[in-house]
């Protein structure tokens, strides 16, 4: 805490220098998009296990908070993006780091760049949306439905310390002075490489599932019945008869269930292409979110051994459920019977926005 203490205090004392501040926006946008990665991963999974849940979790999604979330989501990865690649590129050029300062701007700078048509085309699609009467669920069900996830984080920092506990009974106790970061052991080096390898390939895999769930096609689009769905092409035309067909490229009937069986069907010489990006984006974002979460706890909690060994704990058992819960959906199949339940939910969920 002392640690975190003197951060701020730090930050605030030499807030003339860019580079504080861009180290910051850094962390700050990093933990933003784990937090937001447990959650989705998460309730994208129900697409699978509990279709009618993720009905629910898409209409959340469209919720007023959440759209004005996404704004701030995408922010965060697009200035992260940048932040991480200029980190990357200056740990290679020495010869660069008098430029630190002009590089900071340079990251500002992109960031702006990208954003202002990126923001104008997620702000068309929050216009067309509002142009007629919404259901939006109220604020107050919006929250309510965030308390398990919150429950979820409490019972995995409870479980890291109990187990950090016991083996600190077990092993003794240790004094832990080095943040993992620093401690230069080969195992560091890996993840020190891994960091600045795995951001590089995270770029074109998150812009591109940013670019089609908020750009091309819009998260209110997910379940806009008889609409076709992003990456998948079209066959036909969408029916309307309250059927249902997967592997026609429409939503016919505008369930976000349906959404992704179509697109996780949808294969090319037998290869279930947007499933294998998932995946790809499944694991190297988990395991790059939660090294970067564990290089910030320990941080903080540098010469407290419980809570330095908790806090490396926690990112294990957190990077664990995501790969085994978002695995375990990325091979799973969605039958039609799940639509016909989604259908259902979704009829329950509009008149709950009513
Ligand atoms: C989009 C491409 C990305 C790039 C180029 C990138 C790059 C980087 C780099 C170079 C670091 C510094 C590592 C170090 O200090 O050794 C870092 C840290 C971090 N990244 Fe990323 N990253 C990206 C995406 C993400 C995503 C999607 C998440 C969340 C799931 C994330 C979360 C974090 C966190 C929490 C840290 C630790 C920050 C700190 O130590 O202050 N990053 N990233
Ligand atoms: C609000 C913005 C976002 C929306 C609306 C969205 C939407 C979706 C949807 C509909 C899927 C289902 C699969 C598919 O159709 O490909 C999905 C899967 C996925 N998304 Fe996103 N996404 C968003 C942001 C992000 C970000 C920022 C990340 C990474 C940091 C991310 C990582 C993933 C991963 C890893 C999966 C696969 C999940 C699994 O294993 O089941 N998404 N997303």
């Amino acid at each position: 805490m002392a640690s975190l203490v003197l951060t701020i205090r730090e930050t605030l004392r030499y807030r003339g220098a860019v580079g504080q501040w861009s180290w910051v926006l850094h962390r700050v946008t990093g933990l933003g998009v784990v937090l937001f990665l447990i959650l989705h991963v998460i309730d994208t999974s129900w697409a699978v296990f509990y279709p009618s849940m993720y009905e629910h979790a898409i209409k959340i999604y469209q919720s007023p908070l959440f759209t004005l979330g996404e704004f701030a989501l995408v922010f965060c990865v697009v200035y992260h993006a940048f932040n991480g690649l200029r980190i990357g590129i200056m740990d290679n050029r020495p010869e660069l780091w008098r430029y630190q300062d002009r590089a900071a701007y340079i990251v500002l700078g992109a960031t702006v760049l990208v954003l202002v048509p990126v923001f104008i085309g997620m702000g068309l699609h929050v216009v067309d949306h509002y142009q007629e009467p919404v259901n939006n669920l109220p604020l107050t069900e919006v929250l309510i439905s965030q308390l398990p996830f919150a429950a979820g984080m409490g019972a995995a920092i409870i479980g890291a310390l109990i187990l950090s506990a016991i083996y600190g009974v077990l092993m003794g106790s240790e004094k832990a002075t080095v943040s993992a970061k620093h401690s230069g052991s080969p195992i560091e080096r890996f993840w020190w490489n891994f960091m600045r390898i795995s951001g590089l390939l995270i770029i074109p895999l998150v812009f591109g599932h940013l670019a089609m769930m908020h750009i091309i096609q819009g998260v209110f689009d997910i379940t806009a019945a008889g609409y076709p769905v992003v990456g998948v092409p079209q066959v036909g035309q969408a029916l309307t008869d309250g059927s249902v067909v997967i592997g026609n490229g429409w939503n016919d009937a505008g369930s976000a269930v349906e959404f992704v069986a179509e697109r996780w069907t949808y294969a090319i010489a037998g290869v279930a292409i947007w499933r294998v990006y998932d995946i790809a984006l499944l694991i190297l974002v988990t395991l790059h979110g939660f090294n970067g979460l564990r290089y910030v706890l320990t941080d903080y909690t540098m010469d407290k051994p419980l809570l330095r060994r908790a806090s490396v704990i926690v990112c294990f058992i957190g990077a664990l459920v995501l790969l085994g819960v978002g695995g375990g959906a990325l091979l799973g199949s969605i039958e039609p019977t799940a639509i016909e339940q989604a259908k259902h939910a979704m009829r329950a969920v509009s008149m709950a926005g009513q």
